[in-house]
């Protein structure tokens, strides 16, 4: 798999605000990370790219320069949002865009915590163009997150690494995915999350923290390999290894959940990379009958939704797939992704011949179904158009998926990857 978009994002600022030249290897392919780094060079970050090889080097100082034109960055949340932090701590006045996705999803998450560490954030309505007046003296806050999302707190996290004194950031809703925290110790800042008493995780950093380049090499993205390992498991007689893949356990949720529905599945550990485990994930097509019948109950909610987030929609899709369906609620936060995903899920399905109903919060889905072949529209989302692949695969006749591009948002080799494993 290509190298991890969320851990390629974050190498890429955290080396940009450390001293010295930082060689990333295995750095993402996405649309997204590229939008990440031609931010940063629009901010002096020298950055030289060869392929999957990045070399990023910051001014050294860990401060950036004020950019002579608005910062694009195209469809990726988490580009505008974990810089909105970085740039919260400069000492000058940059605007943040994007395109008409990402000009429509909800800002005022960042916005009032960054505020309460001292920071002026102009926007229309919590919308982007975001325009941040950085300030050098910003000061260090304890927050609860009201949004279970990794990435208002690597926001909050980024912010606090060049404020003074302390930034605690609570995790009220459950844990979400901790790349930046395994980042910026592997670049030897001290973070510490510590399980509170009233058992939810508290994540400490103390500012203003200098610190030097380093190494890094980016774990192959789990996500991206979601898509190939519902394939292949919903898909009889299918057998699929993937080596190099990030198995950090906040990522990990989707291939625990895909056992527990009774799918073959089935990882080994093998290595640190980065403070990331990485290791190999083994799957077989076809049903377990033993766990399925142990199954209860095929709702999937509450504390684990964050640790799943972007594989929701393909969940969807393999729930058509299993005995009882699926259920996935406490998941409003897929209205507010690259596109409504809870309504873009149940539209595809719904034209697939599945039956369905859509809550404010998720959405249940009958299974097993039979799906037929049918014009599918992702509206430019990419994971919705990687999900509704697989269903695909899956249905009678043709499906023809409308704007497949959009892939390329976070992972450009997709359809390549995924047609010489197709059996015809
Ligand atoms: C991401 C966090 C998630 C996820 C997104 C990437 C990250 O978003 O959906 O694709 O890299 O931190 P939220 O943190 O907003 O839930």
């Amino acid at each position: 798999m290509p190298g991890d978009k969320s851990i390629s994002h974050r190498a890429a600022l955290i080396a940009a605000l450390a001293k010295g030249s930082s060689h990333i290897s295995n750095f993402s392919t996405s649309e997204d990370c590229a939008s990440t780094l031609s931010c940063l060079m629009k901010l002096g970050v020298l950055i030289e790219r060869e392929g999957n090889n990045v070399r990023v080097e910051g001014p050294g100082s860990g401060r950036l320069s004020a950019p002579s034109e608005p910062l694009e960055c195209g469809n990726s949340g988490s580009t505008m949002r974990m810089l909105a932090g970085t740039l919260a701590g400069q000492n000058f006045t940059s605007t943040l865009t994007g395109d008409g996705s990402l000009r429509a999803r909800p800002m005022k998450r960042i916005i009032e915590p960054l505020e309460m560490m001292g920071v002026h954030v102009h926007s229309e309505d919590g919308k982007p163009p975001l325009t941040i007046e950085g300030r050098a003296s910003l000061k260090g806050i304890r927050y609860d997150l009201p949004v279970a999302s990794a990435q208002v707190k690597s926001c909050l996290l980024l912010a606090g690494l060049q404020a003074t004194g302390r930034t605690e950031v609570i995790e009220t809703l459950g844990m979400t995915r901790d790349h930046t925290e395994r980042m910026l110790k592997w670049f030897g800042v001290p973070v510490e999350t510590k399980a509170s008493t009233d058992g939810f995780d508290t994540v400490t950093i103390d500012g203003p923290a200098s610190f030097a380049a380093r190494d890094v090499n980016i774990p192959g993205d789990i996500s991206s390999a979601a898509f190939f390992i519902a394939g292949a498991a919903l898909l009889p007689g299918s057998k699929l290894e993937i080596e190099g893949v990030g198995l950090n356990p906040t990522r990990t949720q989707f291939l625990s959940t895909l056992q527990s529905l009774g799918l073959e599945v089935s990882t080994r550990a093998a290595y640190e990379e980065c403070n990331e485990l990485v290791g190999t994930v083994r799957v077989s097509g076809g049903m377990n009958r033993e766990s399925e019948e142990q199954r209860r109950s095929n709702v999937v909610n509450g504390a684990l939704i964050p640790k799943l987030v972007d594989e929701l929609p393909l969940l969807a899709v393999v729930g058509t797939q299993i005995t009882g369906g699926i259920e996935i609620r406490d998941a409003r936060e897929l209205r507010f992704k690259e596109t409504d995903r809870i309504s873009a899920t149940v539209k595809n399905l719904r034209a697939m011949g599945a039956e369905v109903k859509e809550f404010d919060d998720g959405l249940a889905v009958a299974g097993p179904v039979r799906l037929r072949g049918a014009k599918l529209d992702p509206e430019g989302d990419h994971r919705i158009a990687m999900a509704f692949s697989i269903a695909a695969l899956l249905a009678d006749n043709e499906s023809e998926i409308v704007g497949e591009d959009c892939v390329g948002i976070s992972f450009p080799e997709f359809f390549d990857l995924l047609d010489p494993l197709v059996e015809r």
